[in-house]
């Protein structure tokens, strides 16, 4: 399921992301609740961290603890009235794969890249002034997968692990189940669209991969992305539609304006190279996307970062972008100057569809995170959450804090744990100094607990990692043996800031959070802000 591709190196850093607030400031103090507390030394460097022995000196006083509670305390205090502002647009972005565990892991790389000891930094999403815990089982799944939770978190209804769109009786792989209409969903794409609210979908993954596929296919078999995987699984491709075509010739997927991901192939014949210089995958001879072109007036195909930062949106009515054959590669492996960033991807989405007056919905995912800890690999891992987070930023920063809701959250979580009492600072992609195990060899700090490598010797001890776990791409060792990490079933974080955000607190099932975003911006056919007096 998974596909390396890791064709490049250096990464660009989002610059945008340093852009100033667009609206004024004024809220942002009720919107934010960054630590101010930070190390004053520079401690990346010192021998203490390096010991696993540092304490930050300003952290010995207990004012510092007392200031910096006083602070939080204020700012909550500080937070408006729940208002009855509406969310004219809304912006969903979803981390694939990201448990809470990549969450504090990668806000502690994030302040260990500004030489700091990373523990007490921020990512942007974590300042935001809700936030909620997502349950994410699946109905036949205690841990589910990107299909089942997509169908969760966009059409608002729990169904069966590998099926998207369609409800629980549909079984795996039946296509003429899915084909009921009794079993097939809307999404909340759809719901925007009947508002007449712009559409959009991003990823950094494919366009028919399966989180974005949640905005507008129905599927039972989330491995149906061209008609040559639909044959490839038994079911006869001429009656059952895959979700390129889905996309390209179906409501609401034929309406979206913004589509940005990779996976060229899908949409294009195996006679056809695509722009990336490999043959389509199609086996049916349609070109998808010359039939886009034929249904958009003024749509436009882009397939690499100039010419996406060359279109004016102004001039365009909808982009299609796609800029790998497959997944689009690694933040941290991409070309630059090739590949656009999820920040890039992003500004050019909410530029476009911000010209409908009424509004829009977008759907923008971090979907390589997921295969960062497929890969038991978490310096990608960690990389994309950063790049995810970025994008957030940047996105909050474009937008209008009392129009737009912005909502962040994962699909499921993955098996990775931060453990064992490493001090403070200690690299998170490293070795724990303060432990070892029953034979005094020391271990890792992030452990899995599936992957490819247990490092172990031949008779079963396992081997120290000092020289192992020297590089960002290093693979982290895992305890059961497996090609690939799997998913977990804990609960997933929710976060959210905008209009009507303090409603995306405490518990609750992943299927209500597109209703929560349906209720705030008046769509769809549930509860509604504007149906209350
Ligand atoms: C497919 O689903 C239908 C119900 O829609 C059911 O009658 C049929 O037995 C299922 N086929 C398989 C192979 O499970
Ligand atoms: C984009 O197009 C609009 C409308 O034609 C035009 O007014 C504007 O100057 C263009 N912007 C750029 C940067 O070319
Ligand atoms: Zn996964």
């Amino acid at each position: 399921m998974l596909s390396s591709q890791r064709q490049f190196l250096l990464p660009i850093l989002g610059l945008l992301a340093l852009a100033g607030p667009a609206f004024g400031g004024v809220k942002e103090v009720h919107d934010v609740y960054e630590l101010s507390g930070q190390p004053a030394i520079q401690p990346r460097f010192s021998t203490d961290v390096a010991n696993g022995k540092y304490t930050p000196p300003e952290e010995m006083d207990p004012q510092f603890w007392y200031s910096l509670a006083d602070e939080e305390i204020t700012k909550r205090l500080a937070l408006p009235q729940p208002s009855s502002l509406k969310a004219k647009n809304v912006i969903m972005f979803l981390g694939d794969g990201m448990p809470l565990a990549t969450v504090a892991a990668a806000r502690i790389l994030k302040g260990q890249r500004q030489g700091k000891t990373g523990e007490e930094s921020s990512l942007s999403f974590e300042r935001f002034p809700y936030t909620g815990l997502s349950r994410t089982y699946c109905s036949n799944a205690q841990v589910p997968d990107s299909a089942c939770t997509a169908t969760a978190y966009l059409c608002g209804v729990k169904t069966n692990i590998i099926n998207i769109g369609v409800s629980a009786a549909v079984n795996y792989n039946n296509c003429t189940a899915s084909q009921d209409p009794a079993n097939r969903l809307t999404s909340i794409a759809e719901w925007a669209q009947n508002a007449g609210k712009s559409t959009g979908i991003v990823t950094t993954t494919t366009l028919t991969h399966a989180s974005p596929s949640g905005a507008y296919a129905k599927t039972a078999n989330r491995m149906w992305e061209c008609d040559s995987d639909v044959t490839s699984y038994g079911a006869d491709a001429s009656t059952c539609i895959d979700m390129a075509t889905q996309l390209v010739t179906q409501t609401p997927g034929k309406n979206f304006e913004i589509m940005f991901g990779g996976g060229m192939g899908k949409f294009l014949p195996k006679s056809i190279t695509d722009s990336h210089g490999k043959a389509g995958e199609r086996s049916d001879g349609v070109n998808l996307l010359g039939r886009w072109q034929g249904l958009h007036d003024g749509g436009v195909l882009v397939t690499n970062r100039d010419q996406l930062l060359s279109v004016n949106v102004s001039r365009v009515s909808s982009i299609i972008g796609l800029f790998q054959s497959k997944l689009m590669n690694f933040h941290m492996d991409a070309d630059e100057t090739y590949q656009p960033t999820l920040s890039e991807l992003t500004e050019v989405a909410i530029k476009k569809l911000s010209q409908n007056e009424e509004g829009y919905f977008v759907f923008i995912e971090g979907g390589l995170i997921d295969y960062g800890n497929h890969y038991t690999q978490p310096g990608y891992a960690l990389d994309e959450a950063l790049e995810f987070e970025k994008a957030i930023q940047l996105a909050r920063d474009l937008t209008n804090i009392e129009d737009t809701l912005i909502v962040v959250t994962a699909d499921h979580g993955h098996a990775v744990s931060i453990a064992g009492y490493p001090g403070r600072g200690t690299p998170i992609l490293g070795i724990n100094q303060h432990d070892t195990d029953l034979n005094g060899v020391k271990y890792a700090v992030l452990n899995y607990a599936a992957g490819p490598n247990q490092y172990l010797d031949e008779t079963g001890q396992r081997l120290p990692l000092e020289d192992i776990l020297v590089s960002d791409d290093a693979i982290a060792p895992s305890y059961i043996a497996k090609e690939q990490g799997v998913h977990s079933g804990e609960d997933v974080g929710i976060w959210a800031s905008g209009p009507q955000s303090h409603l995306f607190t405490g518990v609750m099932q992943q299927s209500t959070i597109p209703h929560l975003m349906a209720y705030a911006s008046c769509i769809g056919s549930g509860q509604k802000l504007c149906d209350r007096a």
